[in-house]
């Protein structure tokens, strides 16, 4: 078969490997969440997400990969991904994302999560984000508010797109980048979509095929089948889309300075429908404004 040729698929307890460890960076998720605020250190992050891998008898995948320093990415402001956990601490209306992940060994091999999300840091920890809420009401926030939901929204309307027979890598992207529009025209400004960046496969390693374009894409691409895993991860910014890589080698900012945030989830695929396997609730939540109901594992 020409296409989906070298997308690696999962059996059922490989699929549920993978459900722990998405659901231990989850876990590091609710830690971040719980700690990350104004006068606190990206690096106490990194150490407080190394100790909940390290509780749960995991290991970590992004320490050492391609030699990257640390345990999770924090990236502040306009820097867009990969930023290295440092000692800057954070302040208050700092737009942050965290990327996080890990791996667990069964039967031999390692099994990966790996998800990411945004929050505006303030005194306290950030409210959690309301999955029905709407564009129309975002139209009241800031603009750094807007572009938190609409990266959160995006990510979901490309989750949402995978639950249908037939459905194609490519139409993930296609459906972040209506959700990016349709958001635009509402709000009176589109947000910019990274392109250097894509989600990916996910399985036995933690960046497989097929690459997941966060944008719409011409021509055929692969077939979305159970037992495959996805990461959809869109990277939208409030100005232009183009990007730079610091000297430091990982570190990528706006070329504009404006300001950058990301989102992430990793959602299994099932003969009945998707599974969304970062989520306790299998996204069911998340989903549900998109009339989805993912499938519990
Ligand atoms: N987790 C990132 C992704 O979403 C990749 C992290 S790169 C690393 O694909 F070097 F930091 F590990
Ligand atoms: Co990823």
């Amino acid at each position: 078969m020409l296409f989906g040729r070298g997308i690696e698929i999962k059996n059922r307890q490989q699929l549920g490997y993978m459900r722990q460890a998405a659901l231990i960076v989850n876990q590091i998720h609710e830690a971040v969440w719980e700690y990350a605020r104004a006068g606190v250190t990206p690096r106490e992050i990194d150490k407080i997400s190394a100790q909940v891998i390290a509780d749960a008898g995991a290991h970590s995948n992004f320490l050492g990969y391609f030699d990257y320093p640390a345990t999770i990415c924090i990236s502040v402001n306009d820097t867009v991904v990969h930023g290295i956990p440092g000692d800057v601490p954070f302040e208050v209306g700092d737009l942050v994302s965290f990327d996080c992940g890990c791996y667990l060994v069964r039967d031999g091999k390692q099994w990966h999560g790996d998800s990411a999300f945004s929050v505006i840091i303030g005194e306290e920890p950030a409210p959690k984000p309301e999955p029905s809420i709407s564009a129309h009401e975002y139209a009241m926030c800031s603009e750094k508010e807007q572009l938190l939901e609409i990266t959160r929204y995006s990510t979901w309307a490309g989750v949402a797109a995978m639950d249908r027979s037939r459905a194609r890598v490519n139409d993930i992207g296609a459906a972040i980048e209506d959700a990016v529009d349709s958001f635009g025209q509402r709000l009176g400004w589109t947000a910019g979509i990274v392109e250097e960046f894509t989600g990916h496969g996910i399985g036995t390693a933690m960046h497989q095929a097929p690459d997941v374009v966060n944008f719409r894409a011409a021509g055929r691409s692969a077939v979305i089948k159970p037992g495959m895993v996805l990461c959809v991860e869109p990277i939208l910014t409030r100005g232009s889309n183009q990007v730079v890589t610091m000297a430091d080698e990982w570190t990528v900012k706006t070329v504009d300075h404006a300001l950058a945030c990301h989102w992430e989830a990793q959602v299994a695929v099932l003969e009945r429908g998707i599974c969304v396997l970062n989520q306790p609730d299998f996204g069911k939540a998340a989903l549900a404004p998109f009339g989805v109901e993912p499938q519990e594992l």
